[in-house]
């Protein structure tokens, strides 16, 4: 590994495959820790999204976008964590989701495991809203099993979750295009994304009738009965691949910038 593939937002490595950590040797690991201490994490969910969307919608959005940001930068991106926090979804055939104690130990352990690998700054991108809460107990949890296990990293470790769909970038642009129909779960911000990177999905689109309006979210069988098709008030007929190609460089402009300025912040 040359020392080109240092984090340098005015030089992008063009080629995917170079920041795939789970298309790298340890000893090309090794000596990228050398000159970057940061990483990347994708975690998806694997959970119905609506009549229309594609069960991965969470996995593969979180996917393209973290391999984007890590082609723009430089920055190792680890393979993604498919399975987050869906328990809500369970009753639509095809979710499939860890317990929130589940999930914390998953990222904990991953991301401690990196910190004892000599990483520093772990910078998780996530796809879907259900994982925030775990996502940061998780991290919380690290930082004292760093300390207790007087791992060399320690007093520099660092783990930052930067949900996608929540940038300001990305919110006003689906805010322009969709108002209020862009809703909160199954949005057309998502499934245009989707629509982008595997065009069999387009196939699925149709119209549908006015959602349930999003309101509060409890167990699954409270959900199916609250939003019977999976949709909390959005309207995903909106969706165009085109938005989606436009909201994979905005997202991965404002996540480039967001990790740039974790890995330089002490
Ligand atoms: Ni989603």
């Amino acid at each position: 590994m040359s020392a080109d593939r240092s984090l340098n937002l005015n030089a992008p490595v063009k080629n995917s495959s170079s920041i795939r950590l789970d298309l790298q040797t340890w000893t090309e690991v090794e000596d990228y820790l050398k000159h970057c201490k940061g990483i990347i994490l994708p975690i998806g969910s694997t959970e119905q999204h609506g009549p229309t969307g594609a069960i991965g919608t969470d996995t593969l959005t979180a996917e393209a976008i973290a391999r984007e940001v890590g082609c723009r930068t430089g920055v190792l991106v680890t393979p993604t964590q498919a399975f987050g926090m869906a328990e809500h979804h369970l009753g639509f055939p095809g979710t499939m989701s860890l317990k929130p104690s589940t999930l914390l130990a998953v990222l904990h352990d991953l991301v401690v495991s990196l910190a004892s690998n000599g990483f520093e700054k772990i910078f998780v991108i996530n796809g879907h809203g259900g994982n925030i809460a775990t996502v940061k107990a998780a991290f919380m949890q690290a930082y004292g099993t760093a300390i207790s296990q007087k791992l060399s990293v320690s007093s520099r470790f660092q783990c930052k979750l930067a949900n996608w769909f929540m940038a300001a970038p990305v919110r006003s642009f689906s805010r322009d295009l969709y108002g209020d129909k862009e809703g909160h779960h199954a949005t057309p911000s998502e499934i245009s994304l989707t629509l982008h990177l595997q065009h069999s999905l387009r196939s699925k689109q149709m119209p549908l009738p006015d959602p349930s309006p999003a309101g509060p979210i409890h167990g699954p069988e409270d959900f199916r009965l609250r939003y019977p098709d999976g949709r909390m008030g959005s309207d995903p007929y909106l969706a165009q691949s085109s938005h989606g190609e436009a909201l994979l460089e905005i997202a991965a402009t404002s996540l480039s910038q967001d990790l740039s300025n974790f890995l330089k912040a002490s």
